[in-house]
């Protein structure tokens, strides 16, 4: 492999980090993703992209296995990876929050009272409710959260809502958001001073092609039945 390698989220942010390549003039040869292939070189040969889980892009680039990587706010909050963060890319807008069944959301004083809560953040679960002073317990699961209040496995959850579909459909509530995210470039540590000319190049393209867009392609979500207060 040569140039630069960059890891890419699989899901929810491939499209759009595809997107703003492509706008950048970095384009994957043609079927390269028809195919079930993890890393592909790009046209120019300047750039390498791996494809991995959202959760490992941070692991990939913290050990250097890639120089670069796209990964969502949220993602690298709760790997806590040492690595540069240089561009907010501004779309992929989310929000991790905390949510319940109707009922919890309104009781009354503490809204937060519970004994589990399942969440795929475990360690900014943890320190949400230890900076609240309420002792739970974190039910760890991969997918699919928000069946865990519904068949009891759990009071409350904290994950991802964008357009809060997921929420409606399954009669849960907003109660707290935790925090906002969108994509961000993230750079290993040591590439970003041994690679600094390709580094920069890249960073700089990837402004440019920012500036092409007008708008996030943020979709808001519903509003929150008790309170939304975002806590960075
Ligand atoms: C994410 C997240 C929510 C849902 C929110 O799950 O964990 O479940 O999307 O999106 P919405 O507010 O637009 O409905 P994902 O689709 O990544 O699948 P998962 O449940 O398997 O993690």
């Amino acid at each position: 492999m040569s140039g630069i390698t960059i890891a890419l989220a699989k899901g929810r942010l491939q499209d759009a980090s595809l997107a703003l390549f492509q706008r950048c003039g970095i384009d994957l040869p043609d079927g390269a993703l028809d195919s079930r292939r993890l890393l592909v070189e790009d046209n120019s040969s300047q750039y390498n992209f791996i494809f991995v889980k959202p959760g490992d892009v941070p692991i990939y680039v913290e050990y250097g296995v890639a120089d670069a990587g796209i990964c969502g706010r949220d993602v690298l909050m709760e790997s806590a990876a040492d690595v540069h963060e240089p561009l907010d890319l501004r779309f992929g807008y989310c929000r991790l929050v905390v949510a319940g069944k109707p009922d919890s959301a309104a009781q009354g004083h503490n809204p937060l009272v519970a004994a589990r809560v399942a969440t795929k953040y475990p360690r900014l679960t943890a320190d949400y409710f230890q900076r609240h002073g309420v002792p739970i317990e974190v039910i760890v699961l991969s997918g699919s959260v928000e069946l865990a209040p519904v068949l009891g496995l759990a009071h409350h959850i904290v994950d991802l809502v964008e357009t809060g579909q997921t929420l409606r459909d399954n009669g849960l509530v907003i109660i707290d958001t935790i925090a906002e995210s969108t994509a961000r470039l993230i750079v290993n540590r040591a590439s970003y001073h041994l690679k600094r000319i390709p580094i920069m190049e890249l960073i700089d393209l990837l402004r440019k092609g920012l500036k092409t867009v007008s708008q996030p392609d943020a979709k808001q979500p519903e509003p929150s039945a008790a309170g939304d207060r975002v806590r960075q």
